[in-house]
């Protein structure tokens, strides 16, 4: 059987005033069925671009997108907007980083979840609708459903409405959700909240998870097998467990350096530098110019290393020598 999602060498670029801006650089992923997949890496870094072409939302004249996504085994970017449309919110659903901007606030919350609801094709009328979404809200422990429908998302506190976007995003049992940084425009306990509800409702649903973030500590928390972005390009992917325990691209290690409740002992590290203008990007690896293992040969685009186990490294330090030869940074 395919994995659910799998995307291979994905580009994308942007024509812009000031020139081209290269910002996906051959990206490949996949998402087993079922399973929590997390995309890390730092602000601008391509993650949020990436979920938006898997949903059919980054549609402008000035991008050239290329590559192949599959779901389910169904090419997306060939069939095009169509069978992403056919698929979004029924078989993939979304959850943003704000649920106020993700809300309509013109509609009771009532009427937004029916309309999902209908849309998804699991109610004909809306009387039948809005039971289901009474129960559904019951799922996400909201006590009073009656009073949450009938109220516009303002009424609301920006954690509740956060429950109601989870509760949209899988009212109509997805097989996969993508969310993109959930919860980080509110406080730091009800992004908890969102991330083990989550974690829990989706389990719950057997639906897949692919989780954008830009912190090591969530990813730990939350997923299963994680992708490390760096300036358009997956430089390190594992399972969790092996990539908080052995890390290799110097880059993971610098990510990992600068969470401070990871490091250990010490002070956290910034990484020094910034992700590159895409207009001009680094040739090779877009890491060397940050990097202080670089050396020549990383100015021509590193080869995919296989360390084993799904264990993968696109790092010239990684090319048939032990890892445990690699000093720490
Ligand atoms: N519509 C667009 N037109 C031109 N450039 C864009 C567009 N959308 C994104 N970009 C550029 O693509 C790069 C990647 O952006 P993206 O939003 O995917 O980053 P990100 O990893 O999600 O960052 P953050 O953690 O801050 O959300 C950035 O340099 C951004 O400026
Ligand atoms: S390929 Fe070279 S520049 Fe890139 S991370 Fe590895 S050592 Fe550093
Ligand atoms: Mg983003």
């Amino acid at each position: 059987m395919p994995p659910l999602l799998e995307i291979e060498n994905l580009h994308l670029k942007f024509k812009l005033y000031e020139g081209v801006s290269h910002v996906l650089n051959g990206v490949s992923l996949s998402v087993e069925r079922g399973t929590r997949v997390a995309i890390v890496g730092e602000s601008g870094c391509g993650k949020s671009v990436t979920a938006r072409i898997i949903l059919g939302l980054l549609q402008q004249r000035n991008a050239t997108i290329s590559g192949a996504i599959r779901f389910d085994g169904e090419e997306m970017l060939k069939n095009g907007r169509q069978l992403q449309r056919r698929l979004r919110g029924r078989r993939i659903s979304m959850i943003f980083q704000d649920p106020s901007a993700a809300l309509n606030p013109v509609f009771t919350v009532g009427d937004q979840l029916t309309t999902a609801i209908m849309r998804g094709g699991r109610a004909k009328k809306r009387k039948e609708a809005y039971v289901l979404a009474r129960e559904a809200l019951l799922q996400v422990h909201i006590t009073d459903p009656e009073r949450v429908l009938q109220s516009y998302p303002f009424q609301l506190s920006g954690g509740l409405n956060q429950r109601i976007l989870i509760t949209m995003a899988l009212v109509n049992r997805p097989d996969l959700v993508l969310a993109d940084e959930p919860g980080t425009a509110l406080d730091v306990t009800v992004q908890e909240q969102t991330l083990r509800l989550m974690k829990n409702l989706t389990q719950e649903a057997g639906a897949a998870v692919l989780l954008i973030t830009h912190n090591l500590g969530v990813v730990r928390e939350f997923a299963h097998r994680v992708y490390v972005m760096y300036a358009g390009s997956i430089v390190e992917e594992a399972d969790v467990a092996t990539l908080f325990r052995d890390p290799q691209h110097p880059y993971t290690r610098a990510l990992i350096a600068a969470v401070p409740r990871l490091t250990g002992a010490g002070l956290p590290k910034a990484i020094e530098g910034v992700v590159p203008d895409y207009t001009e990007p680094p040739v090779g690896c877009r890491f060397h110019p940050r990097c202080g293992f670089a050396r020549p040969e990383c100015k021509t685009k590193p080869p995919v290393a296989d360390l084993g186990g799904g264990h993968r490294v696109a790092c010239v330090l990684s090319q048939g020598i032990e890892p445990k030869e690699l000093v720490d940074g």
